[in-house]
């Protein structure tokens, strides 16, 4: 697939390593061949790539479009009220299997993460490939998979990382958007994937225990090690991971640490349900 780009697999169904450098990230040459290997790989992890803020946004920038709506375009991952004021009260719901923005009809694409402050044990993220945790299910789980829609609520997500809230953290989730997304993603290339998250919060036509079991038990089968590619950081290492195509986490750490990633996030353009696309292109 790829020719000119040096890459190697981390696993066999996930991940991906790239040689590269500074200025040719900067130059973009390999932009489609690093947008490839996301589609296929999920997750491309780069060593030795010293940036600073300016150069990871513009390296981002040669992948696609910039979100900076919400946080700007570089968000400080790290429990420091220093660096993120408002963010870090919320990071322990990272330590949790998620995709990000499952609270919109259209997720973000892709996500950037560099490394600049990192902990002596725990901190390393993980991610699914849910492209190939679907491609593995039986024949038949795939079909009864096929139509099956599941709600998701920030409030679910909030309260598997915050177990005892307060009534002001109660309050303020109450609020979030609800959101009914396809268990099954099928994607407009015409692969599929899975859609699993912690705030998935019920399976619609499920009762509550029915829903969890099935959520619970896709969860353990999508998070087998064949399908995980556990990211142990070093300082200086720049890892991309396509949101469309994988599910991450990170192991839990000392808060008290500083430990501090920066993210730069590329807007998506393909939504979780795809047949508003051919209801789009019908009308
Ligand atoms: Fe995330």
């Amino acid at each position: 697939m790829t020719t000119g780009l040096a890459h190697a697999d981390l696993t066999p169904r996930v991940g991906s390593v790239v040689e590269t450098d500074l200025p040719t990230l900067l130059g973009g040459e390999h932009a489609a061949e690093l947008r490839a290997l996301l589609e296929e790989r999920s997750v491309v992890a780069i060593r030795g790539i010293e940036v600073d803020d300016a150069q990871q946004v513009d390296i981002a920038r040669t992948l696609g479009d910039v979100e900076s709506s919400v946080v700007g375009e570089i968000y400080k991952v790290t429990f420091d009220r220093e660096h993120n004021p408002v963010g870090a009260s919320i990071n322990r719901a990272t330590f949790f299997w998620h995709i990000d923005r499952t609270d919109l009809d259209v997720p973000t694409f892709a996500s950037m993460l560099s490394a600049k402050v990192l902990t002596p044990s725990g901190g390393q993220t993980e991610f699914v490939n849910t492209y190939a945790a679907y491609e593995d299910l039986p024949d038949d789980e795939k079909e009864r998979l096929d139509d099956v829609r599941v709600v998701h609520c920030m409030e679910t997500a909030f309260l598997e990382a915050f177990p005892d809230p307060s009534e002001k953290q109660l309050a303020a989730w109450k609020h979030m958007p609800v959101k009914t997304h396809p268990l099954v993603w099928h994607h407009r290339s015409g692969r599929n994937s899975l859609v699993l998250s912690n705030s998935a919060r019920s399976v619609v036509g499920m009762d509550d225990d029915e829903g969890r079991e099935l959520l619970g038990r896709l969860l353990a089968w999508a998070t087998q090690p064949k399908f995980v590619y556990v990211h142990e950081w070093e300082i200086n290492d720049l890892v991309i991971w396509n949101n469309t195509g994988a599910m991450h986490r990170v192991r839990a750490y000392d808060p008290d640490y500083g430990r501090r990633l920066h993210r730069t996030t590329l807007i998506g353009d393909e939504p979780f349900d795809t047949s508003q696309d051919n209801d789009d292109r019908q009308g």
